[in-house]
C-alpha cells in the first residue's frame, strides 16, 4: 500500500528561546528534523512534504534532500493550519497519509512501520500513535470512553484538571485517510485557549462521524519524547547516546566510559575498537577493526581504516586515514587529508588537504598543506609549507624517501625530488633535484676573542 508523509516543522520553537529553528538544533551533531526524515524514508513513502516556515531556506539546506517536497506555512496558525498547507502538494494523492512533528528525534522506524501496520489490520480512518506516561505534562491527552474508544484529543491548556489527569498523551503522529484528512481539516477552527487551527480537533470530528479510530500505545514512551525546550533537547541527546553506545558495545565496540562518549547513530565502528573518554565522533565517519582512539578526540566525516591510533586531544574532520597509522597527541586533521598506510603524525602537527605518503613521518610541531608527499619521508620539527602567498595557495610535493630537516620552510609552489636532503633551519624556495643536499641558511659566523660588556654596578635584578 503506498502512503505518503507530511512533516510539521515550520514553528518558532518559541521556548528553545534561539535564533536558531527549532527543528535545525543538533542531536549527536545532527538537526532533530533529519531523524525524523530518515524514520520516515525507511517506510517507502510516495512523496514527504516538509511544512517549513521559520527559517525555511536554513531548514531546507539543512535537510538537503531531494525526495523531499517542501511547503510554506507563511503565518504560524497552528498544527491543523500547517497540516492543510501541504493539501495542493499532495492533492492527486488517494492513500493514507501520515502526519508527524519534526521536533521528536528519538523516533524509530519500527515503531512507524508497527503503526502503519496496525492501522491497516484494525481498518481504521484515523490511527493516533499515543503513549502512556509518568509524566504528561506539556501533551495533548487522549480521550477514551469506557469502553476504551478513543473520543478526542485535548491539548493541556484547554484540558479540565480531571483531564490533566490523564496519563495517556498524543505523539503527534497520526495515519488518516486521505478523503477524510483534508476535509476535516477545512472544518477545524480556533475556538481554543491558544487561538490556534489544532491538527488534534480532527480526532473529535471523526468521532462524530463515527468513523473508525485506532489508539496506538508505543512500547517505549521515550521515542515520542517532543522538544520543546533545551531542557527537553538534552534529555534526548542522552537517550540517544544511549541508545547508539549500547548498540556498539554490543557489536563488539569498547567503550570506556560510555556516559561521556558522544557518538552518532549514523557512525559505523568495526569490532575490538577502544573508544576512550571525552570522545565525540560525528557526521558521516566510518572507523573500521582494532582502533584505539581518544581520550578527548574530535572525529567528524571522516573514514578511518584498521589498527589506526589516534591519542588523546586530535581535530579530525573530512580527513581519509588508512591503515595501522598513529596519529597525536595534540594533532589537528583538516579536510581533505588522506594519511596512507603506517603513517605518523605525531604531537602539534597540522595537515590540511595534503596525502601523507606510506611509512611518512610528520612527529613534531609541523605544518603540512597542499602538499603531495610520497612513501618513506621524514619531515623533521618545524616544518612549514609556506603555500599562501597572500594571495594563492600554493602546491609542495615532496617525493618518495626525502629528508625534511628540522625547522625547514618550504616555500611553495616547490618541489623536493626523490631522496634529496634539506639541512636543518633552511628557507628552501627553489625545486630539489634528487638525491641533492639543499642548504638555504645563514652561514655561521664566528667572532673570536669576543666579550660580553659586564653589567653596571649597583643595578637591581630585572630592571
Ligand atoms: C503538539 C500537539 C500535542 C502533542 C504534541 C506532541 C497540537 C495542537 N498539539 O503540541 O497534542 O501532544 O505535539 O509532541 O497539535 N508547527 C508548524 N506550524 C504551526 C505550529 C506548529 O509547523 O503553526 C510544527 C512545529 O514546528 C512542530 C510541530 O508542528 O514540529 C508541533 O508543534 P508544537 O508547537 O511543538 O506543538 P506542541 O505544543 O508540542
Ligand atoms: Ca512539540
Amino acid at each position: 500500500m503506498s502512503l505518503s508523509v507530511i512533516v510539521l516543522a515550520a514553528g518558532m520553537g518559541k521556548r528553545m528561546k534561539s535564533d536558531l529553528p527549532k527543528v535545525l538544533h543538533p542531536v549527536l551533531g545532527r538537526p532533530m528534523l533529519s531523524y525524523v526524515v530518515d524514520a520516515v524514508l525507511k517506510l517507502l513513502p510516495k512523496r514527504v512534504v516538509v511544512v517549513v516556515g521559520h527559517g525555511a531556506q536554513e531548514v531546507e539546506k539543512a535537510l538537503d534532500s531531494k525526495e523531499i517536497t517542501y511547503v510554506t506555512q507563511t503565518e504560524r496558525l497552528g498544527t491543523g493550519h500547517a497540516a492543510n498547507c501541504a493539501h495542493p502538494a499532495l492533492k492527486s494523492f488517494k492513500g493514507d497519509i501520515l502526519i508527524l512533528n519534526g521536533d521528536f528525534p528519538l523516533i524509530t522506524p519500527n515503531t512507524l512501520k508497527k503503526f502503519v501496520k496496525d492501522h491497516q489490520k484494525h481498518g481504521a480512518d484515523i490511527s493516533i500513535l499515543t503513549a502512556l506516561v509518568e509524566d504528561p505534562s506539556g501533551y495533548g491527552r487522549i480521550k477514551r470512553d469506557e469502553g476504551g474508544n478513543v473520543v478526542g484529543i485535548v491539548e493541556e491548556k484547554d484540558a479540565t484538571k480531571e483531564e490533566r489527569f490523564i496519563n495517556e498523551i498524543n505523539s503527534g503522529t497520526f495515519f488518516i485517510k486521505s478523503s477524510f484528512l483534508w476535509n476535516a481539516l477545512n472544518k477545524v477552527n480556533t475556538r481554543n485557549k491558544q487561538k490556534e487551527y489544532y491538527l488534534t480537533d480532527i480526532v473529535g470530528s471523526a468521532y462524530k462521524n463515527s468513523l473508525k479510530i485506532n489508539g496506538s500505545v508505543v512500547l517505549d514512551s521515550d521515542e515520542v519524547m517532543g522538544v520543546n525546550d533545551r531542557l527537553d533537547l538534552s534529555l534526548v541527546e542522552s537517550i540517544l547516546k544511549w541508545r547508539t553506545n549500547e548498540s556498539l558495545m554490543r557489536s563488539g565496540v569498547t567503550l570506556i566510559d560510555p556516559e561521556t562518549t558522544y557518538i552518532s547513530p549514523k557512525v559505523k565502528i568495526g569490532r575490538d575498537t577502544t573508544i576512550y573518554p571525552n570522545t565525540h565522533i560525528y557526521g558521516n565517519t566510518q572507523i573500521g577493526r582494532n582502533c584505539i582512539i581518544g581520550p578527548s578526540t574530535w572525529i567528524e566525516d571522516s573514514k578511518l581504516g584498521n589498527g589506526i591510533t589516534i591519542k588523546s586531544s586530535c581535530y579530525i574532520t573530512s580527513a581519509v586515514i588508512r591503515n595501522n597509522v598513529t596519529i597525536g597527541p595534540f594533532a589537528h586533521i583538516r579536510p581533505e587529508a588522506e594519511i596512507m598506510d603506517g603513517a605518523k603524525i605525531g604531537n602539534f602537527v597540522e595537515i590540511k588537504k595534503s596525502k601523507i605518503g606510506q611509512g611518512s613521518k610528520v612527529s613534531h610541531l609541523s605544518y603540512i598543506g597542499d602538499t603531495i608527499m610520497g612513501k618513506d619521508v621524514n619531515i623533521g620539527a618545524g616544518t612549514i609549507t609556506c603555500n599562501y602567498d597572500g594571495i594563492n595557495k600554493h602546491k609542495t610535493t615532496i617525493e618518495d624517501n626525502v629528508f625534511i630537516g628540522s625547522d625547514t620552510m618550504l616555500v611553495a609552489p616547490i618541489r623536493i625530488g626523490k631522496g634529496a636532503t634539506t639541512g636543518a633551519g633552511s628557507t628552501i624556495s627553489k625545486d630539489v633535484p634528487s638525491d641533492s643536499l639543499a642548504i638555504g641558511r645563514a652561514r655561521q659566523t664566528i667572532i673570536k676573542d669576543w666579550k660580553r660588556k659586564p653589567k653596571e654596578k649597583g643595578r637591581s635584578k630585572g630592571k
